[in-house]
């Protein structure tokens, strides 16, 4: 049994992070400040031994004893990490050091959370985890791709530096029972608004492409790869199964059994073309793939948006 720290641990995926780890009979100590993440994510694990929760912003130092820490504080969704741009750099970059530190003190195992955003709007197709990005330093999205760049460098610089035993994950987009509704991402945004009957609304011409990794097939990645020996990464963790935005609505419309229509809108600026992982590196190194068929995973996280609606949730 391992004590291990989720930063973020209220959130999406540290959430479902949680409770697979303490599944595997670990114990769990959720750190998290509350700003995206909801006390709801982590509530049935309130009576159990094993569960502990730290209200705590991880810009500033924490003293805990850990033998690894997964490091998933930050919000993910532009809605939120375009609200306060300069706490988003400071989330990243402070409480990565502090992170860092930590591991570094207590000989802690560190995993972070990264992001398919680093490689920006990427010329290179699908997107290795050589391939060094396209991104603009001063764009709306830049406090999140910088600040996770720089995550990545202080990680990297950790583990040559202080010998602290990193690992990097570039997580792409994933999606799940727990996502906020109102967080502006392509399959939250569908799936309300195709439960709600209102216009499914695309932006640009919806021919723009993602590819949607079910929470589970995450998770599964994460852990296996802290759990690699000799293994630092970056390491891309994505569901390489590409699709159109609008063959996405179309699908969460046939699920639904919805009559939204599709409205078409401006696409926002430096929103990527193209995003697929090229997951041949976790797949030699892991032995790590997705399983989840698309259909499958919208349909487990259309029920918990149904029972959420019901249950009152805006
Ligand atoms: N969801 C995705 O598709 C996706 C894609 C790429 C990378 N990621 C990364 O994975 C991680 C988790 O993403 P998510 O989708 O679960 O997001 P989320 O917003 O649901 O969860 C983030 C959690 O971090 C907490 N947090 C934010 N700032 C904090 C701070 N300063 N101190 C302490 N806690 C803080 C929030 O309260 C929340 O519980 C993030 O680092 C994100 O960048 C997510």
């Amino acid at each position: 049994m391992a004590r291990i720290v989720i930063t973020g641990g209220a959130g999406f995926i540290g959430s479902h992070l949680t409770d697979e780890l303490l599944g595997k009979g670990h114990e769990v100590v959720v750190v998290d400040n509350l700003h995206t993440g909801r006390k709801k994510n982590f509530v049935a694990h309130l009576g159990n031994p094993r569960f502990e929760f730290i209200r705590h912003d991880v810009i500033e130092p924490i003293l805990i004893e850990a033998d690894e820490v997964y490091h998933m504080a930050c919000p993910a969704s532009p809605v939120h990490y375009q609200s306060n741009p300069v706490k988003t750099v400071k989330t990243n970059v402070m409480g990565t050091i502090n992170m860092l530190g930590l591991c570094k003190r207590v000989g802690a195992k560190f995993l972070v959370a990264s992001t398919s955003e680093v490689y920006g709007d990427p010329l290179e197709h699908p997107q290795k985890e050589s391939y060094w990005g396209n991104v603009n330093p001063i764009g709306p999205r830049s406090c999140y791709d910088e600040g996770k760049r720089v995550a990545e460098t202080l990680t990297e610089n950790y583990r040559l530096q202080n010998g602290v035993n990193t690992r990097i994950v570039r997580i792409f987009n994933t999606y799940g029972p727990r996502m906020l509704f109102n967080d502006g991402r392509v399959v939250s945004n569908f799936i309300v608004q195709a439960l709600r009957g209102e216009d499914i609304t695309v932006y640009g011409e919806g021919s723009q492409t993602r590819s949607f990794c079910f929470v589970s097939d995450l998770t599964a990645g994460i852990i296996a790869t802290m759990n690699k020996v000799d293994f630092h990464g970056p390491v891309n963790l994505g569901n390489p199964n590409e699709m159109t935005i609008n063959e996405l609505a179309k699908l969460i419309i046939e699920l639904t059994g919805s009559c939204s229509r599709i409205r078409f809108e401006r696409l926002p600026k430096d929103d990527p073309t193209r995003r697929k992982p090229d997951i041949s590196l976790a797949q030699r190194e892991l032995g790590w793939k997705p399983t989840v068929d698309v259909k499958k995973g919208l349909m487990d996280t259309i029920k918990d948006f149904e029972r959420r609606i019901s249950d009152g949730e805006k």
